[in-house]
């Protein structure tokens, strides 16, 4: 089946793989640093190797992560309307692309109101990448994709280059701006609008502030799916550097952080071990109780996302809620 739409398909799909699958180098490199790091962090670029794609897939359909529902319920009912807020012929450029499921939406209003697309999704995983835009153009016989496989900041430095007489939409979606430290959001929400031409827009799915009693179930899901996306970095460094984590001695925990406004997620040791990567020649002591930070998850209000898009070259101009009011989804004009 893949074989067939490979070799049927391949003059509307150009796949630019940058992201070397077989980067081992610079995996090694930032486990080193992370691990070695006082408190001890992983980079969240590395959840999404090919399981971890596909867990977090499933954590989309999780009962408590309502974020996938919300944006999607958006869609459903705006997408028409986000599109007329951008002049035509738009392209579409989406970065974390996944399986673009929710990506549809867009795909067909815009192909309500023009007759070809362009659609450039970046994704880190190419796997993921290679997949979901095979089904794309299996399902649309006028969209043509350029794919990049490869992180956000390699990806926007080439879409740098790749710039069009269309206008542009740019897609973020599933929160994760969120997953940025804010001078980080800054830097992409500026690399993101160097690709961009003024009155081009940026889509931002950005999930809002709200009780921890709410938040934390969606970080820590019933079913354990969360944990196992999460542990899963462990048996992806056991597996390229040949390390001896134990899974059963590291657990996952998901704090919501008031101050900071920020969902963290942590794996634990349960107790004072000792863990050895061969790989990098490395031993790295856990106290017990000690955790790996692994990723954050901000939540914002919108006086936040419009200094945020002030301060990158941007305009907040209109953003759309699910019925509940949980999750926002935010145009942003290049200014
Ligand atoms: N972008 C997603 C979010 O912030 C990523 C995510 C969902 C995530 N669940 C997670 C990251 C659990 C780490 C752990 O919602």
């Amino acid at each position: 089946m893949l074989a067939d739409n490979r070799s049927v398909l391949p003059d509307r799909l150009t796949l630019h793989r940058l992201a070397l699958g077989g980067d081992t180098n610079a995996f090694a490199e930032d486990v080193a640093r992370g691990l070695t790091a006082q408190p001890k962090v992983m980079p969240p670029k590395y959840f999404y190797d090919e399981l971890g794609s596909r867990l977090f897939e499933a954590i989309c359909f999780l009962p408590e992560y309502y974020l996938t529902r919300a944006e999607s319920e958006i869609l459903r009912q705006h997408a028409d309307a986000i599109v007329a807020a951008i002049a035509a012929p738009t392209r579409l450029v989406e970065l974390g692309s996944g399986s673009a499921e929710k990506t549809r939406f867009l795909i067909e209003a815009l192909l309500r109101r023009q007759s070809t697309l362009h659609y450039l999704p970046v994704d880190i995983s190419d796997a993921s990448l290679e997949r979901s835009s095979l089904e794309l153009l299996h399902l649309y016989s006028n969209l043509r994709i350029t794919a990049y496989a490869a992180d956000y900041f390699t990806a926007l430095h080439a879409l740098r280059e790749a710039k069009s007489s269309e206008r542009t939409i740019a897609l973020f979606l599933g929160s994760n701006l969120g997953n940025f430290k804010t001078d980080e959001a800054l830097n992409f929400l500026r690399a993101v609008r160097q690709v961009l031409k003024v009155e081009d827009g940026l889509l931002l799915g950005v999930d809002l502030k709200k009780p921890a009693a709410l938040l934390v179930p969606a970080y820590d899901d019933a079913l354990g799916v969360t944990a196992a996306f999460n542990r899963n970095l462990l048996v992806r460094i056991n597996r390229e550097l040949r390390a001896d984590f134990q899974l059963e001695k590291f657990l996952h925990r998901a704090v919501y952080n008031e101050a900071l406004g920020r969902i963290e997620a942590h794996l634990v040791s349960v107790e004072t071990q000792r863990v050895r990567i061969n790989a990098l020649d490395l031993e790295i002591p856990f106290a017990a109780g000690e955790s790996i930070h692994t990723e954050n998850s901000y939540k914002f209000d919108l006086p936040q996302l419009a200094a945020l898009a002030s301060a990158t070259g941007f305009a907040l101009q209109t953003s759309w809620f699910d019925t509940e009011q949980r999750y926002s989804f935010n145009l942003f004009t290049a200014a």
